[in-house]
């Protein structure tokens, strides 16, 4: 039995992956903001015979302090993980600033992956034959990273949101595999394509009908989870790889870049210390 963390598992890709892990006989860690959510989840586990192994933990992982507490309270009762699946994600049109002061869809997106990767990095260490699978956007050309305003302060829009943090976490999949390059730990950045879910958001009236074409273009999300299981059942061998709706991506070019990578890891660590 391997246990696994999830995060955004509540909804989407993230929930149905979980059910898959549970099914399969593995221990399920689940974050999500919403305890309604959470309750459903655990009851449709216990419907699968699987409620002693999965656990949900109530945590905004918008914010780092809470996404710290959640990875403290993973520390204190697991001393090994053999995955890791980042699936948390929440769409604004409208710019919000968290009460940590960072701009929600960056911390959401790509602070709350970076801390979960970096902190649990020991733990998925101790496990035989670890993973991190970062479920974003690689494969596809979001045009360069603002570095001057990595939180869109200037002509803020949701999709350049979204966008810029699937380029920040490419290269923070080039740098935790920078960072742990001795690790056993295989870094997965995973595109899975359109996929029918929540996507959860608060969009304007533009946006939301063009979210309702996407979905209803979408693939079902159990047909959608099949590359992750995939990862997950049998890990990539080498340190860092990434797919678009399971075809192998070249690690090259500015989405992989080496010295932004390491640039990226630098603010990120000033970032969180101020
Ligand atoms: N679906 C696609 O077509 C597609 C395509 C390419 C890439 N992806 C990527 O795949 C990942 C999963 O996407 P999805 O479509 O499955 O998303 P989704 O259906 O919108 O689910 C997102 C999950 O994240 C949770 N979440 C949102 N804000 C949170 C917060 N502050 N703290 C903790 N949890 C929070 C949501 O909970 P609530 O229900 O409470 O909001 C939900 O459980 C995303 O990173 C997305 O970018 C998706």
């Amino acid at each position: 039995m391997k246990a696994l963390v999830v995060s955004g598992a509540t909804d989407g890709i993230g929930k149905a992956v979980a059910l898959a892990l549970l099914r399969r006989g593995h221990e399920v860690v689940a974050l999500g903001r919403n305890a309604e959510k959470g309750a459903t989840l655990l009851a449709l586990a216990e419907e699968q015979g699987a409620a002693d192994r999965v656990h949900f933990i109530r945590t905004d992982l918008a914010l780092v302090e809470e996404t710290r507490k959640a990875i403290a309270q993973i520390r204190s009762q697991w001393g090994k993980l053999d995955g890791l699946v980042l699936c948390a994600q929440h769409f604004r049109s409208a710019r919000l600033v968290t009460d940590e002061g960072f701009e929600n869809s960056f911390a959401l997106y790509y602070l709350s992956r970076f801390l979960l990767s970096h902190e649990l990095a020991d733990l998925l260490e101790a496990a035989p034959d670890p993973v991190v699978v970062n479920v974003c956007g690689p494969g596809v050309d979001f045009g360069e990273v603002r570095w001057s305003d990595l939180q869109r302060e200037r002509d803020y829009s949701g999709i350049d949101a979204l966008m810029q943090g699937s380029r920040l976490n490419d290269l923070l999949g080039v740098g935790f595999a920078q960072q742990h390059a001795d690790s056993a730990v295989k870094y997965v950045l995973l595109n899975p394509g359109g996929v029918r879910t929540s996507f959860s958001g608060e969009y304007d009236s533009v946006m939301a009908q063009q979210i309702e074409a996407m979905r209803e273009a979408a693939k079902p999300v159990e047909e959608g989870i099949l590359p992750i299981m995939s990862v997950l059942d049998t890990p990539p061998t080498a340190a860092l790889s990434a797919s678009m709706m399971g075809e192998p991506l070249e690690l090259t070019g500015p989405a992989f870049d080496p010295d932004s990578a390491r640039r990226l890891h630098a603010l990120t660590g000033e970032l969180l210390a101020g």
